[in-house]
Formats: structure tokens, sequence, C-alpha cells
């Protein structure tokens, strides 16, 4: 294979466009909705160690893998990895791994689409000022009326997915860039803005030891595969998103630098997130293990209730807006990029078909909430079996799928000349991927077999 400098589709402006790109992607509802409710419902500081210990342990390494394998292939993940499964005389069937993380991919955007929805409904909500000196109860009220309000959350979730494509038709260099710039410095101020407020409300120390003493009698297998799934997750690894943001990087850019930086970022966003949420979840007096629900029943109390509340919770909803949004496109740009080589059709076309169908699997996920909230399959919703197969199941068995084709079939010096890195850097990270991860995420999903 001659190496390629180029993809099709166009690429990064520069280093720099690729990070705020990936940040983008990494950014998103994930560390802001999922990871404090998962917390929540797993009992606090054990489950954070373990989702930290997997950021460390099996994101960064596999994140530096998958963008490593998006350069070198330069094009969708299907067709990426079927010519680095020729370039290391591997089984062509490790194509396959791109198929499974476009639909990962997918399924995940139906139910991440309804999310955003509903934070675009705070957006109207805080603008007509429904949380001024609101108390918890009243709060409480306004998320159950969502919830319980098909039409709503579809319009919303339609808003959204028509608000995704039209970015994803823009091409990846015309898109978000630009806005992301802002975009995020903002929504970091913001966090620390609602810390401060957090600080003030007497129950501060309380939402911390939550987070940070780790009491693992709190945590069973499930418990952990959920924290290794959700590293996974939050850095948008093992489906594809990120190997396919890498066919965009120019060369000779270093990858392991780009990478600690972007799980450097998404952590620290995720861990503000949830030292402002707890301390106004135990002042309260409300329920830690809420669910989905929790990021909406309590900061909208903190924007009832700061100085300049009124805009402040505006400003956070938008922003939470756009972070879904560079998140979104990433999950659904694989599909486009690959209907785009292989059906030779217009990438406009090509995203009006795949957010077409994911609007509709996205209905059934809003059904979930309310009309079809009994319809239950292994005792889950249907929102809930999307979540638990892709977040927990499919990107880690994808991820390990990187880990071994980055470890074992590509050839070692292949791997040396896309990373550039300095000799102990690269056998660091060349012991991690062989060994730990995989191993890792092996004994994970064992010791959850085993607890069955
Ligand atoms: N990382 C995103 C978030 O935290 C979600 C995501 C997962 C995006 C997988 C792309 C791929 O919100
Ligand atoms: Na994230």
């Amino acid at each position: 294979m001659t190496e390629k400098t180029q993809s099709i589709h166009g690429q990064w402006s520069s280093r720099f466009a690729f990070i705020l790109a990936a940040t983008g992607s990494a950014v998103g509802l994930g560390n802001i909705w999922k990871f404090p409710y998962i917390t929540g419902e797993n009992g606090g500081g054990a489950f954070v160690m373990v989702y930290l210990l997997c950021v460390a342990a099996l994101g960064i390494p596999i994140m530096i893998a998958e963008i490593m394998l998006g350069r070198r292939g330069r094009q969708s993940p299907i067709n990426t990895m079927k010519s680095l499964a020729a370039e290391a005389g591997a089984d062509p069937r490790w194509h396959y791994l791109g198929w499974t993380g476009m639909i990962a991919g997918f399924l995940i955007l139906a139910y991440y689409s309804v999310i955003a929805g509903w934070a675009m409904a705070y957006i109207v909500k805080a603008f007509f000022g429904q949380f001024i000196n609101s108390d918890a109860g009243e709060i409480k009220r306004l998320f159950e009326n969502l919830m319980a309000n098909p039409v709503q959350q579809i319009f919303w979730h339609t808003a959204f997915m028509m608000a995704t494509m039209y970015f994803v038709m823009q091409g990846v260099q015309n898109g978000l860039e630009k806005a992301v710039r802002f975009l995020m410095p903002a929504l970091f101020v913001i966090l620390i803005l609602l810390v401060g407020y957090a600080m003030s409300t007497g129950a501060y120390e309380q939402g911390m030891n939550f987070l940070f003493s780790p009491d693992f009698s709190k945590i069973d297998a499930d418990a952990v595969l959920t924290a290794m799934g959700h590293a996974f997750f939050t850095l948008s690894l093992g489906m594809g998103a990120i190997m396919v943001y890498g066919s965009y990087l120019p060369n000779h850019v270093s990858i392991a630098k780009t990478t600690l930086f972007i799980a450097g970022a998404d952590t620290v966003v995720a861990l503000l997130a949830g030292i402002a949420i707890f301390p106004l979840v135990f002042a309260n007096n409300l329920e830690a293990g809420a669910g989905p629900g929790l990021i909406f029943q309590t900061l909208p109390l903190a924007f009832g209730h700061m100085t300049g509340g009124w805009l402040f919770g505006l400003l956070f909803f938008i922003l939470l807006f756009f972070a879904a949004l560079s998140s979104s496109i990433s999950l659904i740009e694989p599909a486009v990029a690959w209907l785009v080589e292989n059906r030779n059709i217009e990438r406009h076309q090509a995203s009006a078909w795949a957010g077409a169908a994911c609007w509709a699997l996205g209905v059934c996920v809003v059904f979930s909430f309310n009309i079809w909230s009994d319809l239950k399959l292994f005792d889950k919703n249907l929102f809930e079996l999307l979540d638990y197969l892709t977040a927990n199941l499919m990107l880690p068995l994808g991820g390990m799928a990187i880990a071994i084709f980055a470890g074992w079939m590509m050839k070692t010096q292949h791997a040396e000349q896309e990373l550039e890195m300095p000799a102990a850097g690269f056998q660091a990270w060349h012991v991690l991927i062989k060994y730990v991860s995989p191993a890792a995420v092996f004994l994970v999903f064992l010791h959850v077999l085993g607890a069955l």
C-alpha cells in the first residue's frame, strides 16, 4: 500500500482543528448528563475510581490506537480496516469491526438525540424563567411532565436530528470547527460557576465525599462493567468515531500528545459536572440514584436561586446542546463516509438517509419513557437496552478488537512510523495495547459472566 496523504472526504486544517473536533466529539452528554447519573446509581467514589482507572489504562492507549488506524487507513472505518488488514496480511474479516462500530454509532445516536432534545426543551424553560425560585418538587414535576409528553419529546428529538444532519452535510472542515472553539471554553466557565454555587449549598463536603471516597462494597461486577463501558463511551472510543476523525488528520501530527489533551479535557469536564451536581442532590434531599433525569432535576435548582441564574441557566442548556451536537455528528460520520465511498452517493444524500433511519429508532426511544415504559426485555426498556448494548458491550468489545489489531496484527514498525514517539513512550504504549488493554476488557467480561 502506498502511504496515503489525505482522505477523499477532506482533511482538518491543522492539528488544532483536529483537537477541537475530537474534543467536541468526546465532551458531550456523556460527561454532563450520563457520568453524574450513573455515578449516582452506582454509589459514587468506588465507581468513579474504576472509571478513572479505565480511562488511564484502557481509554488513552486505545484512543492512540484508534486514531492511528484511522490516519493510516484514511477512509471510513470499514474500508480502513479492509486496507489495513490487507497491509498486515491479516484476515479480511477484520473489516467487520468497521461494521459493528457503524451500527453502534447508529444505535447510540438514536437515544443520544432524544436526550439532547431534552436539553433543547430546557433552553426554552430556562428562557421563560421556569426555574426561578422553584423548589425541588416543582423542578421534579417539570421534568416528569416532559417525560410524560411524547409529542414534545419527538418535536425536540426531530429538531436535534435535523441540526445534526445540517452539520454533517457541511463536511468535516466546515461543520462545527469554528463554533466549538468558543463553546468549549464557555461551557468550562459555566461549570466552574456551578461548582462555586455548589460550594455555597452547605452540602459541598458531602458531595465531594460521595464522589471521591471509595467504598468498594458498593460496587458489583455489573457496576465495574458500566464504569469500563463509560470510559469508552465518554472518550468516543470503540466504534470508529475517533477512527474516522483520525482519517482526516494530517501526517506527522503527534497522536499521543493530542490524545492526552482530549482525554484530560473530557475527564475534567465530567468531574466538574459531578462536583457541581452532588452537593445540590444532598442539600435538597434528592435521590442520587434518580437516573437519567438527575441533571434536569438538580441544576435548575441552582439556576433558580443563584445570582444571574436566569442567564446562566439559559447559557448552560444552550452550551449543552452544542456539546451534544459536536458529539452527535461524530456518531454518524462513519456511516456517512462509508455511504459516500461505497454507494457512490453525495454527502448530503448519505446524511439524509442515515439521519432518517436513526430518527425513526429515536421515536421508539421516546416512547420508552412513557407509553412503552413497561415494555421490557431483560428487565430493561428500549432506552436502557440500547444504552447497555452499546456502552457496556459493543464499545468495550470494539475497543478490545482495536487493541488486538494494533498490538498483534499491525507490524510494530508501522505503528512506530505512525506514532513517531520517543522509544520509551512507544514501548509503554505497546505493552498497554498488546497485553493490558485486551486483558482488562476480557477479565471484566469474565467477571460479569461469572457473577450471573
Ligand atoms: N463521547 C460522547 C459523550 O460523552 C458520546 C459519543 C460516544 C460520541 C461514542 C461518539 C462516539 O457524550
Ligand atoms: Na465524553
